[in-house]
């Protein structure tokens, strides 16, 4: 048995159904992407079909050359062209819909803000202009550790207007984490916030990033903190530390000259969790990047200026800046930004926002949607939310009873969904339906998009028959792709790419199958990364946090059907398994990990099972806390943990 092969997985999970659902009509009539002959015009043009992502941006310089593929796996996208991200994110839109709303945000407390595209050209020009007068310079790094409030969006434009790659930390993620990723990226400037609200209470930030540089290697040369509370929080400020109110103030009305940065530059750094505890920062470049969000936003999301659109994630994670900040923006439209969470003041909230703002399309994680069913149809069928045209979906597969929920309740019975595909590193959607062309199978995520070329392969390398479970790998290169990470070439290589004789593949950690017609279904990690909460954990550094508790001995993590985090725990004789151990091992996840990171179900039990070499089986764990039948013990060095793990699991 071997933990990270694929073999053992169940093939039938998630079931899915075979019938396709055809696109509805009146759908298909107006879709941004109509014409099914866009798969052969990929196929057949190869990455020169790209052009037609390239030619959505403003270009500083055009670029000639679409690909540069001579050293693999370093690959070039538009290499002679020069771009700037905020530029094609604001400036560009201001002929034509300045006083449009870019930005409608809703905070906890009940705020509401709203920046047109002039009032963000504005915000991110005097920003900007701070940033310089603070000696931020192009190329160098800018962490960002914001909750969802407007200035997150701002700071990250404002950044990318003077070519200085961001680094967004997860406002969740503990001081440890944000003193990792400061170094990391060997970045000297912070902007953060005083603090932000979590339910009734305010909560402080600033005292979490000054822990941060007290653990920090490196020096700030200067921090910038949002006043998100007001007279709620008072924090004083050091020498270095700046004001954003009064920075922005000091800058009103300057503008920046937008600094052309070469397609290939360096747009931003985002830190995720890989094989290893170190989190791998993932290098993102500005044009290849910002072509494919902006072209998958409108033909997958089929997202117009004409929408009000809204990305539910956390622009801490990729897909909060991909299609919550650079796709929405790229195109022109208005996006929606909540700070808040689903159920507070009422369960209703997020159907509540959905009416009030007529929002048109609606992309969330399974993970939001089982919380949305398990509260009841109650809340959505309380709103008009007639308003909707297109659901997605993403992060983790969606059971096709989850599927067809969310089509019922919040699309109306009619609304495409489009289950899209993707990772921090591919940068943008890789495989999904296009919605107004492809027919949808509630269960699998789709055929790849048109110029994707995934393959589900064996061992070897070879394509597995139909319904067979096999490795996910992209053959060849695709504009918004990682240029790299963080931790040099060697890592980056090493990390994903294989050389095969047809030539180099991307290895995506997923294990997936094909049907008949091309359709992918994702199976899970096969590595030791779990998703949970539609956010990628490495088991390790959950599990070293939570043998950092006294008592404890050792740990292993798994997910479960629920997307929860079910940690099973073994402790030393002497020490009483019970509530103050599971509060220790709570506050010692949020400590070392962050918020997200919580233990949903911990599992006390006198041993792990582990292999002959002393391995623990952590797919045998999954599928005990799955309740789910599982193969062979025998091979274990100490296969009578088995039942007692098993009925600690039952008796929880
Ligand atoms: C992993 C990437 C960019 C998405 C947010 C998470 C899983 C993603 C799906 C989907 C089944 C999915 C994969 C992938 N995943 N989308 N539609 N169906 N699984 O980004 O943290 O980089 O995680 O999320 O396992 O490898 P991430």
């Amino acid at each position: 048995m071997d933990d990270a092969g694929v073999d053992g997985r169940r093939r039938d999970r998630p079931v899915a159904d075979d019938d396709a659902i055809e696109p509805p009509t009146g759908f298909r009539e107006r879709a941004v992407a109509s014409d099914a002959g866009v798969y052969d015009a990929f196929a057949t043009e190869g990455p020169d079909a790209w052009r037609r992502a390239a030619d959505l941006l403003d270009w500083e310089r055009p670029y000639e050359r679409v690909l540069d593929d001579g050293d693999p796996p370093f690959y070039e996208w538009f290499p002679d062209g020069r771009l700037n991200a905020a530029v094609n994110c604001v400036d560009r839109h201001l002929d034509e819909r300045r006083n449009q709303l870019a930005i409608r945000w809703f905070g906890k407390r009940g705020e509401r803000r709203s920046y047109t595209y002039l009032d963000l050209h504005r915000e991110v020009n005097a920003l900007a202009a701070g940033l310089r007068e603070l000696g931020v310079e192009e190329d160098d790094v800018v962490t960002l550790y914001l909750p969802m409030v407007p200035e997150l969006p701002v700071a990250m434009l404002a950044c990318a207007r003077i070519g200085a790659p961001h680094n967004v930390v997860f406002a969740g993620l503990s001081a440890e984490a944000l003193a990792t990723r400061l170094d990391a990226a060997d970045s000297s400037y912070l902007i953060t916030c005083d603090g932000y609200y979590r339910r009734e209470d305010a909560f402080n930030q600033k005292s979490k990033a000054d822990n941060a540089r007290l653990r920090a290697d490196g020096d700030l040369a200067a921090t910038v903190v949002v006043d998100r509370l007001g007279d709620a929080l008072d924090v004083s400020l050091g020498a270095d530390e700046h004001a954003y109110e009064s920075l922005v103030d000091a800058h009103d009305g300057e503008t920046v000259e937008p600094v052309a940065r070469d397609a290939t530059d360096l747009l931003f750094v985002m830190y995720t969790s890989g094989t290893t505890g170190r989190p791998k920062g993932v290098e993102h470049a500005t044009g290849g990047y910002l072509a494919h969000v902006a072209w998958t936003t409108r033909n997958v999301l089929d997202v117009r200026p004409s929408d009000t659109y809204w990305c539910a994630a956390d622009i801490g994670w990729i897909t909060g800046h991909s299609y919550g900040v650079y796709g929405p923006l790229s195109v022109g439209t208005t996006t929606v930004l909540y700070e808040g969470s689903p159920d507070y003041p009422d369960r209703d909230r997020v159907w509540d926002l959905i009416e009030r703002n007529a929002v048109s399309v609606f992309y969330t994680s399974p993970t939001a949607i089982r919380s949305f069913m398990k509260w009841g149809a109650e809340y959505p069928d309380r709103h008009d939310l007639s308003s909707i045209r297109l659901l997605g979906t993403v992060g983790e597969s969606i059971t096709p009873k989850a599927w067809r929920w969310y089509r019922d309740h919040v699309g109306g019975g009619e609304a495409p969904i489009v289950d899209t595909w993707w990772q921090t590193e591919t940068g943008a959607i890789a495989l999904a339906t296009l919605p107004g062309i492809t027919p949808m199978k509630p269960g699998r995520v789709g055929p790849p998009l048109p110029g994707i070329d995934a393959r589900v392969v064996d061992e070897d390398g070879e394509p597995v028959d139909p319904g067979e479970p096999g490795y996910l790998t992209i053959g060849s290169p695709w504009p918004g792709m990682l240029r790299g990470l963080r931790e040099g070439d060697e890592r980056y290589r090493r990390e994903y790419w294989v050389e095969a004789e047809d030539g180099w593949r991307y290895r995506t950690g997923d294990g997936a199958t094909v049907d008949e017609d091309g359709y992918v279904t994702i199976l899970g990690r096969v590595d030791d990364v779990i998703n949970v909460r539609a956010q990628r954990f490495n088991t390790a550094e959950l599990e070293s946090a939570i043998v950092g508790v006294e008592g404890v001995t050792e740990a292993a993590v798994v997910g479960d059907d629920d997307g929860d985090v079910v940690a099973y725990v073994t402790t030393r004789s002497d020490v009483e398994p019970g509530e103050p151990l599971r509060t220790a091992i709570g506050e010692e996840l949020a400590r070392e990990v962050g918020d997200l990171a919580r233990a949903d179900r911990i599992v006390f039990t006198p041993d792990l099972p582990k292999t002959r070499s002393g391995k623990i089986m952590r797919r045998l764990l999954e599928d005990i806390a799955r309740g789910e039948e599982f193969g062979d013990v025998s091979a274990l060095r100490n296969p009578e943990v088995v039942g007692e793990i098993e009925s600690a699991v039952r008796s929880e």
